[in-house]
């Protein structure tokens, strides 16, 4: 039988060199905040339910993972193994195993956490946790290891002699437990005498002095204990994650033509053959079908959805939209909260005026309808399929262009059918 798979992630640091009023976690990589990844990164690992400790800001926090996760308090920050011990009531019945990270490494990937835990799962070790070997091991727990390469124990940086300290493997901190075992041993963490902390990584130790079996896997990804720890860190995460996403476009069929000009934030899906020309800005989430064009200088907005041979081009704005199979805008343009149909035209520099100062409201365009070059729809409002809305008319709100009419003026008036030229 498949064993069960619960995350534990620890997030109730102050986070004092972020220097913000709002929890380090909570702020964003490529549009998406940075304790999501974790949590995406344990459900892809498999794990059923999560469960993020927090203390510093916990009412923010606990608001924004709402439906995601499950939270814990740690009113006093007293350390990793602190920290873990205020979830054990949720684990009371528990006997299937405990992935434990950190709140502040969104790109820690998802495929070595899968790893770790079936490695775990294969050794039948109480603990198996990630190392890495870096060039610069500064300020890390260091990895003890006897002649024939057993893990001894996890040296913390500052208890460390200077021959530890020469040591390149490091602790990422993800761990992989055997909840039982775990929680059994967890209270028996004696506090660190220098920095009066219950330290997670003594554990190792006191798993092995009672004879339990500990394992660890090694990455030589640098970047999966790439901790958020300054503003600086942000912005290097941001561009490494960018890149990431840009390289897992073309190679899924996708032109960018620029990658350097191009960002795409996290969650975006774009259809094969579809083209990206450069200064082009695509947001959390947006959809985009195959055979596209967008940009240059377009920018995609949370809740667009463009259908496949939809065509974007320079200087266009969409929000909250869906834009039907081939429909052209070329230029200028802004939509928002629209719904356009298929086959439709929007002129040079047409706009919805989709906020009249309190709420959003709603334009529809039907299928094949033709705004003209500075159109003004002002929502809510409705320009039926085959209409022609003329250059520079006002299309004021409530009003709605009957199917295949044409309306022209300030505001816009009907003034005949359209005629096909065919
Ligand atoms: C920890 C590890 C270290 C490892 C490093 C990897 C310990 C003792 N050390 O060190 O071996 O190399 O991570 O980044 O575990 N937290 C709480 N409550 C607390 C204390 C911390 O939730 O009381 C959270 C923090 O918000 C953070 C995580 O635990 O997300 C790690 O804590 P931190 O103090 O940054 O540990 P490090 O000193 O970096
Ligand atoms: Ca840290």
């Amino acid at each position: 039988m498949e064993r069960q798979l619960k995350t534990i992630i620890l997030a109730a640091g102050k986070g004092t060199r972020f220097n913000s009023r709002v929890p380090k976690v909570l702020h964003e990589v490529c549009g998406k905040p940075v304790l999501d990844y974790v949590i995406d990164t344990a459900k892809a690992a498999g794990s059923l339910k999560t469960y993020v400790v927090v203390g510093h800001e916990a009412e923010l926090v606990r608001r924004a993972v709402e439906g995601r996760a499950d939270i814990v308090l740690q009113e006093e920050q007293l350390g990793t193994a602190h920290a873990v011990r205020c979830a054990a009531d949720e684990f009371k019945a528990y006997s299937g195993e405990v992935l434990v990270m950190c709140g502040d490494t969104p790109l820690l990937d998802p495929v070595i956490v899968r790893k770790l835990v079936s490695r775990h799962r294969r050794s039948g070790a109480v603990c198996t946790f990630l190392t890495a070997e870096l060039a610069n091991p500064e300020g890390y727990g260091r990895i003890l290891r006897d002649e024939s390469g057993r893990v001894r124990a996890i040296r913390e940086h500052k208890d460390a002699d200077t021959s530890e300290r020469a040591i390149r493997e490091i602790n990422v901190g993800v761990y992989c437990f055997a909840g039982k075992e775990l929680f059994g041993s967890i209270a028996d963490i004696a506090i660190n005498p220098k920095k009066k902390e219950f330290y997670l990584t003594d554990i190792i130790e006191l798993f092995l002095s009672r004879g339990c079996k500990v394992d660890t896997l090694v990455t030589d990804d640098w970047t999966a204990n790439l901790g958020i720890n300054t503003r600086a860190d942000l912005a290097l995460a941001g561009s490494i994650m960018r890149e990431r996403i840009l390289k897992d476009l073309m190679s899924s069929g996708v032109t960018v033509v620029d990658p350097a000009t191009t960002y795409v934030e996290s969650d975006v899906r774009i259809g094969r053959d579809s083209v990206i020309y450069p200064c082009t800005y695509i947001h959390h989430g947006v959809r985009v079908g195959e055979n596209c064009s967008v940009g240059p200088f377009a920018r995609l907005r949370p809740g667009t959805v463009l259908a496949d041979r939809v065509s974007v081009g320079n200087f266009a704005e969409i929000s909250r939209s869906r834009l039907g199979a081939d429909v052209n805008m070329k230029h200028f343009s802004f939509l928002g909260d629209a719904d356009v149909g298929s086959g439709a035209n929007i002129g040079c520099g047409a706009v919805t005026a989709n906020y009249d100062g309190k709420n959003k409201n709603k334009t529809n365009i039907g299928r094949g309808a033709f705004i003209g070059c500075d159109a003004v729809l002002v929502a809510p409002t409705e320009v039926g399929a085959g209409a022609v809305v003329g250059a520079g008319s006002v299309v004021t709100p409530g009003r709605k262009v009957p199917a295949n009419r044409v309306a022209v003026g300030i505001p816009a008036r009907v003034i005949k059918k359209v005629e096909r030229h065919e």
